[in-house]
C-alpha cells in the first residue's frame, strides 16, 4: 500500500515504485469479500485476471470468459478494495476483432467496473489498439510474453522467449507497446534475463507473473498460492494451504447435520408471542 494506508494506491505510485526499487506485490482477486481481506492486508495493487475463468468458473482454458462476467467481478473488487490499484483483464473476444470495439469494450470497463487500467495481451497486430486506449486516456498494461488466450494458436502454456530470436522479439514487442502509451507491462512465464531486457528497454512498470526478480512487481493466481488448485505452478510462493481447513469445516457441517447436532436450540428464532 501506499505510506499512507488511508490514500488510494495509484498508477503514480507503481511508477514512483519503479524509480524507488521498491517491489510492488500484486494478487488476483476476483469478489468482493476476498478483495477487502486483500486491501486489509496491505495488498496495494489488484488484478482482475481472466484465469476467473479457470479458478472461479472451471474452464480449462480463458477463452470462454465473456466481458460481461468480468465487468461484475471487476466491480466486485472495487467495492471490496477502493484503495487498490485495480487492473482488469480485457478477456478474449473483447478487442481482437478491431480497434473500435476494443476502444468501445474497453470504455466499458472502466465505466461499469471502477477499475483503474485495463489489461490487453499485445501481439503486433494491437498496437494500434494500444495508441488509440492511450489517446483515449486509457491506461492499458501490455501483457506479453506467455499469453494465454493464444492458446488456440500456441498449443500449449509454455514459457516463452527462451531461445534468443524469441527474447528479442519479446523485447522489441515491449518497446514497441510502451512507444504507442503502454501505462505499463506485464511479463509472464519467461526466463530472469529477458524480463532483465524487458526492464532495461522500457521506462514503464513492468510486473512479472514468471518472470524472475529483475520485474517492479509480482502477480500470481492467488488460488495456486492458497493451496485452492491442485498444482503449484514452479514460481508461484506456497502462501499456505486453505484447501484442507476448507474442506475439514465442510466435512465438519455434514457430521453436524448427520449426526442431528444442527441445528441445535441456539440456532433457532424465538417466536414472538401473538399480539391481542
Ligand atoms: O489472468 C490472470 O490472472 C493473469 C495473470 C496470471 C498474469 O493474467
Amino acid at each position: 500500500m501506499s505510506s499512507d494506508p488511508a490514500r488510494k494506491f495509484t498508477l503514480d505510485d507503481l511508477r514512483a515504485a519503479r524509480v524507488s526499487g521498491t517491489k510492488v506485490p500484486m494478487l488476483t482477486c476476483y469478489d468482493y469479500t476476498t478483495a477487502r481481506l486483500m486491501q486489509e492486508a496491505g495488498v496495494p495493487a489488484l488484478l482482475v485476471g481472466d484465469s476467473a475463468a479457470n479458478v472461479i468458473l472451471g474452464h480449462p482454458t480463458t477463452v470462454p470468459i465473456s466481458l460481461d462476467f468480468m465487468i461484475d467481478i471487476a466491480a466486485a473488487v472495487r467495492r471490496g478494495a477502493p484503495k487498490c490499484l485495480l487492473i482488469a483483464d480485457m478477456p478474449f473476444g473483447s478487442y481482437q476483432a478491431s480497434t473500435t470495439q476494443g476502444v468501445k469494450n474497453a470504455i466499458r470497463m472502466m465505466q461499469l467496473s471502477g477499475c483503474d487500467c485495463v489489461k490487453i495481451e499485445v501481439a503486433s497486430g494491437q498496437i494500434r489498439l494500444v495508441r488509440r486506449l492511450a489517446d483515449a486516456a486509457i491506461a492499458v498494461i501490455a501483457h506479453l510474453g506467455l499469453k494465454p488466450q493464444s492458446i488456440g494458436l500456441i498449443g500449449e502454456y509454455k514459457v516463452q522467449g527462451r531461445t534468443a530470436p524469441d527474447a528479442k522479439q519479446i523485447v522489441q514487442l515491449a518497446t514497441r507497446v510502451v512507444r504507442a502509451g503502454a501505462a505499463g507491462i506485464l511479463l509472464e512465464a519467461v526466463p530472469p534475463s529477458v524480463a532483465a531486457a524487458v526492464v532495461e528497454a522500457v521506462s514503464v512498470p513492468v510486473i512479472g507473473c514468471g518472470a524472475g526478480p529483475a520485474c517492479h512487481g509480482y502477480v500470481f493466481v492467488t488460488h495456486d498460492a492458497l493451496g485452492l488448485t491442485p498444482r503449484r505452478p514452479k514460481f508461484v510462493p506456497n502462501l499456505g494451504d486453505l484447501a484442507t481447513p476448507m474442506a475439514e469445516a465442510f466435512r465438519h457441517y455434514v457430521q453436524l447435520v448427520n449426526s442431528g447436532k444442527y441445528p441445535a436450540a441456539e440456532h433457532n428464532y424465538g417466536e414472538k408471542p401473538i399480539e391481542k
